[in-house]
């Protein structure tokens, strides 16, 4: 199976984690389009979705699915969104599609995290796929010292050769050189760094279930 068609298996699999009646949370990214696309099919047997992204944001629209602010919500029940990486433990970097704050956010806000991805995102310590870090601009340069201090190498995310703005309004940095044998004193230690907005590290907010794509078929983690 093609990289595309293990994201449609997974995208299509996380439906039986939705809660009839009950508001869904939503990822960003290639693989959560696929959810996306699968959740129109139930969209009469849901209230609607708390969106991590303008981009699934419009997606979900585009469907007649609608969205809720977070703040209109209380607890979500499920939170589905896919991974750039995963460990043994559940826990996760995400932030390639940069929508990273919004995502830990929701899933901050939700009962379970039901990570969808292909088998590729599966590591045994994560750290190959260069972390991504949302910063506040005026504090780019120091925390590229910080990380660089810590033997990490960021550089600032581009979009048509200037700084990628987030939907936040805030930048990206990628960081490269780094394994992550402990993610929640990383996470928690990054974290405090001023300037720094979220670190691509879920290990607070880890997954809960992973629904991995493979070619013998959508395998279930639980974590
Ligand atoms: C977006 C994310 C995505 O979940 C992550 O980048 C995986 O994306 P894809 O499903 O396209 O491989 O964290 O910020």
């Amino acid at each position: 199976m093609t990289q595309d068609e293990l994201k449609a298996l997974v995208g299509q699999a996380a439906l039986k984690y939705v809660v009839a009646g009950e508001i869904v949370g939503v990822g960003t990214g290639s693989t959560v389009n696929k959810f996306i696309d699968a959740l129109a099919a139930m969209k009469d047997r849901i209230p609607g979705a708390v969106s991590s992204s303008n981009a699934s944001t419009e997606r979900l629209e585009a469907l007649g699915i609608r969205v809720f602010d977070a703040n209109e919500v209380g607890e979500i029940a499920v939170y589905i969104d896919g991974a750039d990486e995963i460990d043994g433990g559940g826990c996760m970097i995400k932030g390639g599609g940069a929508a990273l704050t919004r995502e830990k956010i929701v899933a901050a806000q939700s009962r379970r995290f039901v990570c969808i991805a292909d088998e590729s995102k599966q590591v045994q310590v994560l750290g190959k796929f260069p972390v991504p870090v949302e910063v506040i601009p005026m504090a780019t340069q120091r925390v590229i010292r910080q990380f660089a201090a810590m033997g990490g190498s960021a550089r600032v995310r581009l979009k048509e050769g200037r700084p990628l703005v987030t939907d936040n309004g805030q930048h990206i940095l990628d960081v490269t050189g780094l394994k992550i044998a402990d993610p929640l004193v990383f996470e928690s230690e990054v974290s405090q760094w001023p300037g720094v907005v979220t670190v691509g590290v879920f290990a607070f907010q880890k997954a809960h279930v992973c629904l991995l794509g493979t070619d013998a078929g959508v395998e279930t983690l639980v974590f």
